[in-house]
């Protein structure tokens, strides 16, 4: 499926329709009480930790502002952005200073697995009160308040948007000098290597990559499309067995894409790497659909100047990642980050924030027309096809699990181990 399509499913209807996210609510710990329990004041300012600090992604920050601005203009926006994209810096940054008793009024945290760390920590505080005074409790799909939801029912964050991880970005121009058909469509990843195969024999590099975060993003791809959905999400609760030889059979087709990247990949981010295949220095790139933003920043059109399709083997696969805010333990300016998560919670703020991301509303109220054709086919695939959680983006692992698989796979693409070692190192890392 090319990801071109015109949708006229609304928000609402298409997010109702068939989302299965596992619910991902143990053991919440947090203390409780978000607004009553003494701790309000500081409504002058507001510091947002993000790792939104560049590009594209700072566009959509700041178009995020622009509401806050007009909503709450007695309340001054504190930039604390950290770059290093997927939060590479900020997270051990946030961290550090979490466990400092230093936390910033508001931080980003991925819904599911990593929000579940703050949960368990007692770094964040239960947000549920702020959904009955903002009106939230029936404007997010159920399935996605539930990654926010510790068992005990209380909410810890506020989503601002929904990302897709598994799509590929290419340059039809860099495709048709080299003989292949951009509308092409790859049943499996083997088709698609066949291409890449070409490419690289013209002297082309076939799939930009960038620094160790990007490469795990698309072992996440990878993996999902050798194992399918199902084993797939086994990967995470246990029951995929990450030594078996289907794992192995996707690390080697993991090996072999990575065998096509540019060999500077490690110093660059990524939006270097989805800058070279806009500028036509390489073929295809894997990336969330963040990428989306940049391309349409730099006025490409999809279909003419670039195309996207799910990575292939991933068709009918949405793999999910959320962005969401949260209300620290000990928030200087508890009252300033209620007004930031009342903004980021509204319409307005949604539509405006997700228009400049290149991500979807997380709300189910928003009018798709409002957003760009590639959006509109990632507020159809929402709605249709089965959801996985992201691994490089939080959705499926604590950090700690992430940082270890990280750690492998830098090992691993930088020749310090082997397959086999690299393999039973990732087995490791998920057991924890
Ligand atoms: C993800 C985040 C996205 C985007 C991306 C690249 O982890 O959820 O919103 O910022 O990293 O930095």
């Amino acid at each position: 499926m090319r990801l071109n399509r015109r949708t006229s499913a609304t928000v609402a209807g298409a997010a109702l329709v068939g989302l299965a996210l596992a619910a991902c609510s143990s053991g919440g710990s947090g203390d409780g009480g978000s607004g009553d329990d003494g701790n309000g004041g500081g409504a002058d300012e507001v510091e947002v930790f993000t790792w939104w600090a560049a590009g594209s992604e700072k566009a959509g920050l700041d178009a995020l502002v622009g509401v806050f601005n007009e909503q709450h203009p007695d309340v001054e926006f504190i930039n604390g952005a950290v770059a290093g994209g997927a939060g590479s810096a900020a997270k051990d940054l946030l961290q550090s200073r979490l466990q400092a008793q230093d936390p910033p009024d508001t931080f980003q945290a991925h819904a599911g697995a990593e929000l579940q760390d703050y949960i368990d920590a007692a770094q964040i505080e239960d947000v549920s009160d702020l959904y009955d005074e903002f009106g939230l409790t029936d404007v997010f799909p159920a399935d996605l308040v539930d990654r926010v939801t510790a068992e005990d029912g209380a909410i810890y964050s506020i989503p601002s948007n929904v990302h897709r991880a598994n799509v590929v970005w290419a340059n039809p121009t860099v495709l048709e000098e080299n003989g292949i058909d951009p509308a092409a469509e790859y049943a499996d990843l083997d088709a698609w290597m066949a291409d890449l195969d070409t490419l690289q024999a013209a002297g082309v590099t076939p799939l930009s990559v960038a620094t160790t975060w990007t490469q795990v993003h698309l072992l996440e791809t990878v993996l999902l499309a050798g194992l399918g959905a199902e084993a797939y999400n086994g990967l995470w609760d246990g029951s995929t067995d990450w030594e078996s030889a289907e794992v192995t059979a996707a690390l080697e087709d993991f090996e072999q894409l990575m065998s096509y990247t540019n060999s500077d990949r490690d110093g660059l981010d990524w939006p270097e790497a989805t800058q070279m295949v806009i500028d036509g220095n390489a073929a295809f790139n894997v990336m969330g659909d963040w990428a989306v933003a940049a391309f349409e920043e730099q006025d490409k059109a999809l279909g003419t100047d670039f195309v996207a399709f799910p990575v292939p083997g991933t068709d009918g696969v949405f793999d999910f990642l959320a962005d969401s805010f949260t209300l620290p333990v000990g928030a200087p300016h508890p009252d300033g980050a209620k007004a930031w998560l009342e903004t980021v919670g509204s319409l307005e703020g949604q539509v405006a924030f997700n228009k400049a991301k290149g991500s979807i509303p997380a709300r189910t109220d928003a009018d798709p027309s409002e957003f760009s054709e590639y959006q509109q086919t990632a507020i159809e695939s929402f709605g249709q096809d089965t959801i996985v959680s992201s691994l490089a983006h939080g959705a499926a692992t604590p950090v700690a699990t992430l940082n270890a698989i990280s750690d492998a796979t830098s090992k691993f693409t930088s020749g310090a181990s082997d397959l086999a070692t690299y393999q039973s190192e990732l087995a490791a890392a998920a057991q924890g």
